[in-house]
């Protein structure tokens, strides 16, 4: 087995950014800056620009520099101004951008430099006098870098290779639709260990509601798997986004690297794209069955959309479970404009026969009541009466077909099923390749 060492050295070759890859980083990063400071004055807006994110902090992985510009207006800067002004000052610099929300508008941006794109974005925020009186969700971040600058130094290749590892797994990004380890993250669990390998070593023996207060000022407390105090605010876990399956992963796979290293940890897996009949031979062997709903995702964010998908999943298995299917598991993708939410069933078929339950024989009113009510036989189970009425939906396709729109989509769900949806078989769903790789994962071997 090769040393652990070895393998850690040369992977670093690989992630850490080479020289020029860091000069081009640089030096677009200062002539966006120095732009957007000239064009302030010239336009007569009260703001200036700062550097922040991996490549602020020497953390970004080679060949993933995403640069991350904060445009900072005095906190009393009423908030349509900041608005308004910190999205045309951005627009003005860039040639080719797109407007996006988070908490917040702010600019996407796309500049070329020394041959490579790079995708910038350009975030108004509000310069608090700290991270605890925020006036936008964003306004922490100028602290955060501040405080990772100022103690990350030496360590930044280990902050490399835990980003590297967690993406690998799938779990890097505390988007809603990974819910993994953001960046930031990632270097607070680095300050905290000081190397990859110790904070794997801890990893190994983390448990449900594992707390890491660097500062020890936490005001925190919540429910989450893992609770990581924001050194520049104490009421912030730094970890929300982190689910449980993202936490168990990490764990894991802590586990397996110390028990046995390997470089493809490391190493992006390549997903053998699933045939349609690779999908039935699975889906035969399992002996399950699936039905896929599908309609058009609104035209929302992710961080928006998936929370929504998840709810409307969790909302039309109740339905599924209330009509005696029996779903075995389930999950949401989008693909292409589409929104696809899948059950595997154990159950999707039932007989038209189903009991329907009366009161005890002993509870007399009640009894003539219920006999009033129902037609004969009356069966009588466990000192109840039991009646055999018609089940409303004997296979699970025509109950979605029927039912889908009872249940609570939410608000941009509701809006697009209202418009229509369709509820496929496995045999009418078409395998793109975005669907066949989250097939692969769906069945573990990714
Ligand atoms: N940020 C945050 N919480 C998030 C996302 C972002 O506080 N959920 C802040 C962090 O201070 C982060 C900065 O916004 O450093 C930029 O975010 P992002 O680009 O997503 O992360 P990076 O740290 O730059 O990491 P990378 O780009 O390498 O993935
Ligand atoms: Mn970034």
């Amino acid at each position: 087995m090769e040393s652990l060492d070895a393998i850690l050295s040369d992977v670093i070759e690989h992630i850490r950014p080479g020289n020029a890859e860091r000069a081009a980083v640089k030096a677009l990063t200062e002539s966006i800056i120095e732009e957007l400071n000239t064009r302030a004055a010239s336009m007569g807006i009260n703001a200036h620009a700062i550097s922040v994110g991996s490549t602020a902090r020497d953390t970004w992985l080679s060949g993933e520099a995403d640069i991350d510009i904060f445009i900072m207006f005095p906190a009393d800067t009423p908030e349509h101004e900041l608005k308004t002004e910190g999205l045309l000052l951005a627009k003005s610099v860039s040639s080719s951008y797109e407007e996006r929300y988070a908490s917040h508008p702010y600019i996407h941006a796309h500049f070329r430099y020394g041959g490579m794109e790079y995708g910038v974005d350009l975030v108004p925020c509000f310069a608090v006098k700290d991270a605890t009186s925020l006036k936008s969700a964003v306004d922490r971040t100028p602290f955060h870098n501040e405080y990772v600058r100022e103690r990350l130094p030496g360590l930044e290749d280990e902050v490399r290779l835990l980003k590297q590892f967690l993406r690998c797994l799938g779990i890097y990004g505390s988007e809603q639709r990974r819910k993994g380890f953001s960046g930031y993250l990632c270097e607070l669990l680095i300050l905290k260990y000081r190397s990859f390998i110790a904070l794997l070593r801890h990893a190994a023996n983390w448990r449900y509601g594992e707390r890491i207060d660097i500062e020890g000022h936490g005001q925190y407390s919540g429910d989450d798997p893992l609770i990581v105090i924001d050194p520049v605010d104490p009421s912030r876990n730094v970890a929300a986004a982190v689910s449980p399956y993202s936490f168990c992963r990490l764990i894991d796979a802590a586990r397996e690297f110390l028990a046995r290293p390997a470089r493809s940890f490391f190493m992006p897996k390549e997903a053998k794209p699933l045939s349609e009949s690779e999908f039935h031979r699975i889906l035969r062997d399992r002996g399950t069955y699936f039905i896929i709903i599908r309609f058009e995702a609104p035209d929302v964010v992710d961080d928006i959309l998936f929370p929504q998908l998840r709810k409307a999943e969790a909302s039309i298995r109740r339905l599924i479970e209330r009509n005696d299917f029996v779903v075995y598991r389930s999950d949401v993708t989008v693909d292409g404009g589409s929104a696809l939410l899948v059950f595997e069933l154990l159950v999707w078929q039932l007989p038209c026969i189903k009991k329907h339950l009366g009161p005890p024989v002993t509870l007399r009113r009640h009894a003539e009541r219920f006999k009033a009510m129902h037609s004969p036989p009356f069966l009588i189970e466990d000192c109840r009466y039991v009646v055999e009425v018609k089940r409303s939906y004997t296979d699970v396709k025509s109950l979605l077909k029927n039912e889908l729109r009872s249940c609570n989509l939410g608000r941009h769900l509701s809006k697009v099923v209202q418009a229509g949806y369709e509820v496929l078989e496995p045999e009418e769903l078409r395998i793109t390749p975005g669907i066949s790789s989250f097939l692969r994962n769906y069945f573990g071997n990714s």
